[in-house]
């Protein structure tokens, strides 16, 4: 290691998303384009306390850009939020002589790295969104959410097939945590008569009406996505309330809680695309001194955001895409 070398420690936190492999790649051939090095570190944040660890190169991170999951894996740690835990992984990181920190991840993660970089300024933190939510402000997309939606969207599809072979109302519960990033864009895109996120709230009356509507205008099948964060609870609970409330026998209703699948996979080029230019503008971010940001894409340009903002703003779903999805389902 020569005067100027950086040591940049990496990890995947929180959710998996497809593209993080991607992204670890960008990260690692970046740093060795410019002569630097980068440690991996396993699990998280719970990799970094416990120095489980290994350095990456060109080569061990060759064969991974196809791959959905992150090979670093992931975890959410408590323990890191504690002064114990951060006072461990900088113990472990001026050990290794690591004067930076690239963390893959959502806001959940982003907290622990800030929180770090407060505590410890000596390491700078680059935060890279990761997560298949979409619900990060700074940029545009998140790394596996292209992916997550082509991903439900194809299961849409194969529902609407069986749902109209049998004049079914399905409800599909889709995920994205408190965010309805997933099931407004899926819900455009597969079609369906209704769709329920937590950022536009429709009453169960309201949607008992859109349905018998629907009904009235012949249509015997109908999909209606949940986003998982209703705070009325997800699919099962919404689909019983529509029924006590549905002429009897008018629906025969299915539920399908698509779950984890839309986690996994192998990125979609556009997943891989951003992964990588994410992942090299995160190198020469460190490079150029920028410090408690996240790298992001906006308007296909790349673009910083401080840590901290990225944080407490919150992004808001297109009141236009919720216009037309309805208008587009009658
Ligand atoms: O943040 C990504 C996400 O997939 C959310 O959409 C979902 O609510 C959550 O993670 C599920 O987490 P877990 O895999 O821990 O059940």
């Amino acid at each position: 290691m020569h005067n100027g070398t950086k040591k940049i420690g990496l990890l995947t936190s929180g959710g998996d998303a497809p593209g993080m492999n991607a992204c670890i790649r960008a990260v690692v051939r970046t740093a060795e384009f410019y002569g630097h090095m980068v440690c991996g570190f396993y699990r998280g944040y719970a990799g970094l306390i416990e120095n489980e660890m290994d350095a990456l190169t060109s080569r061990s991170v060759s064969n991974i850009i196809q791959r959905g999951g992150t090979i670093l894996q992931t975890a959410r740690s408590k323990e890191f939020m504690t002064e114990e835990g951060m006072k461990k992984a900088y113990g472990n990181l001026k050990a290794e002589r690591i004067d930076s920190l690239i963390v893959i991840g959502g806001d959940g993660s982003f907290k622990g790295a800030l929180e770090f970089n407060k505590r410890y300024p000596q390491i700078s933190v680059i935060g890279i969104p990761g997560t298949i939510d979409n619900d990060l402000y700074g940029t545009d997309y998140t790394i596996g959410y292209a992916t997550a939606v082509n991903t439900v969207v194809e299961a849409l599809d194969k529902i609407r097939d069986t749902a109209s072979s049998h004049n079914r109302l399905f409800f599909v519960e889709v995920m994205g945590r408190d965010a309805g990033f997933i099931a407004l864009s899926t819900g455009l895109s597969g079609g369906a008569e209704a769709i329920l996120i937590p950022e536009h709230k429709i009453e169960i009356s309201e949607l008992v009406e859109m349905l018998e509507n629907s009904y009235r205008r012949k249509k015997r099948s109908s999909l209606v996505i949940v986003a998982e964060g209703d705070e009325r609870g997800g699919a099962i609970e919404i689909s019983k309330l529509v029924k006590a409330q549905l002429p009897e026998d008018l629906f025969d209703i299915r539920v399908t809680i698509l779950g984890h699948i839309q986690r996994g996979g192998a990125p979609c080029c556009q997943d891989r695309v951003l992964a990588s230019r994410l992942g090299v503008a995160a190198v020469e971010a460190l490079i150029n001194g920028k410090n408690a940001v996240m790298v992001g894409m906006k308007q296909n340009e790349i673009d910083y955001t401080d840590l901290e903002k990225a944080i407490k703003h919150h992004v808001d779903v297109d009141p236009e895409m919720i216009r037309i999805a309805k208008m587009l389902s009658l």
